[in-house]
Order: structure tokens, then C-alpha cells, then sequence
């Protein structure tokens, strides 16, 4: 196991230990963040395994885990849960303002063996309607490299999948502990 990759599972356990009884959006979204980073990584690595990185390319999306599912009906409060970047794969997943000035802050001083905490942010809407957001990074792990990485480390097949499916994909030449992006969990405010 890699220093980063004990880090980053240690935060994991840590963020789910048992909430309180009337749990805050920072709590909640610890752990809805937490369950869900650990959820994805298992995911892709265990596709990977048994059906080769070709066929695990559907998996890398949010909505592609049960476990999303599963934790929007555990905690009603909870609005959306999403994931953002600079560099997207998917144009859907751009960030907006208040997104990438989380990410700007995080990459100008980030350190893979101490990434930093995460944070919440309020965003207002056009229409005036409020948000508040909770912010998780995330990491570039050995496993994301079959997709994220550059040169060799992407298959042939699955570079000529991603160029088919996502002509505008920004989300190559990541090296291993660099900040791929964040999970966002958005709550209402009032
Ligand atoms: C098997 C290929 C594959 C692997 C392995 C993989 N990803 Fe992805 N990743 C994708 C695809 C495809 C998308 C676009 C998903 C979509 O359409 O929303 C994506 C999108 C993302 C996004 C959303 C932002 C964007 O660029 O659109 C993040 C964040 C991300 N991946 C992080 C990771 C991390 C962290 C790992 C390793 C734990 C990882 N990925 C491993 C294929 C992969």
C-alpha cells in the first residue's frame, strides 16, 4: 500500500464513524463523500480485474455506483452529489465558478502525503436560490492511470474508446498523487 493510498483510506474510516442524531451538511457530506470515494476506487479496481479497463470505462461515473443510490435515499438533505475538475473528461462535469476557485486553491498548494481538508462553500444561483456545497479532493491513485495517466499507461483500446466517447476529454497525463478533482455534495440553504 502506497504512504498516499494509507492516507487516504485512513480519512475514509475516520469520516465514517457513526453521525451524531441530527448529523450537519458537514457531516453528512464527510460521509456521503467518504462512502463514495471508497465506493468508486473499489469499483474500477474490481472491473478492472475481472473484466480488463476496456469494459470498466462505464464505471467511472457517479451514477453508474449503487452505492450513489443508496446513500441519496439515507440522507434526504441531500440535493446532488457530483464530481468536478479543471480538466474534465466529461464536459458535463466542467466546473463552475465557485468550483474552480476551490480547485485553483487546493492545486497552488497542494502535497499528495497532506491533501488538504475539505471545505464547505455557500453558492448563490441566479435565481437567488442558495446552496451549500461540501468539497472533497481527490486524488490520482495507481488505478486511475489506466485511464488518467499518459503514454503506455492507457491501453490502445481504451485511448480509442475514450477518444470516441469523449472527443474533448482534458483528463490524460494525470500522474499518480496529483489532484484529479473534487466530490462535491450539495445540501439546500436557507
Ligand atoms: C476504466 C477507465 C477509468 C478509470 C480506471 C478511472 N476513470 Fe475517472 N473517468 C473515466 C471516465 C470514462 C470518466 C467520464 C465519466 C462521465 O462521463 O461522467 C471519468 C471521469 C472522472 C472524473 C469526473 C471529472 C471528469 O473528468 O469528467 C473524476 C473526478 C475521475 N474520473 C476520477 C478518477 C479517479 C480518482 C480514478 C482512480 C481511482 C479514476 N477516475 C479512474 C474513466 C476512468
Amino acid at each position: 500500500m502506497t504512504t498516499l493510498r494509507r492516507i487516504m483510506v485512513a480519512s475514509g474510516a475516520l469520516a465514517a464513524t457513526v453521525l451524531a442524531a441530527d448529523p450537519s451538511p458537514g457531516e453528512i457530506g464527510g460521509q456521503v463523500a467518504a462512502r463514495l470515494f471508497a465506493g468508486l476506487m473499489t469499483t474500477l479496481q474490481e472491473k478492472i480485474a475481472s473484466e480488463g479497463p476496456e469494459a470498466a470505462i462505464a464505471y467511472c461515473r457517479l451514477e453508474a455506483l449503487p452505492l450513489t443510490a443508496e446513500v441519496a435515499d439515507e440522507f434526504p438533505q441531500v440535493k446532488n452529489v457530483r464530481r468536478t475538475a479543471l480538466r474534465v473528461r466529461n464536459p458535463a462535469n466542467a466546473p463552475d465558478d465557485t468550483d474552480r476557485s476551490v480547485l485553483e486553491e487546493w492545486l497552488a498548494a497542494w502535497n499528495p502525503l497532506s491533501p488538504p481538508e475539505p471545505v464547505m462553500k455557500e453558492f448563490t444561483a441566479d435565481d437567488g436560490a442558495k446552496e451549500l456545497r461540501y468539497y472533497r479532493p481527490v486524488p490520482v491513485m495507481a488505478t486511475c492511470l489506466a485511464c488518467h495517466g499518459s503514454g503506455a499507461e492507457i491501453p490502445g483500446k481504451v485511448r480509442a474508446a475514450l477518444q470516441r466517447d469523449y472527443p474533448q476529454d482534458e483528463a490524460v497525463d494525470f500522474r499518480e498523487g496529483d489532484l484529479r478533482g473534487a466530490i462535491v455534495v450539495t445540501f439546500d440553504a436557507e
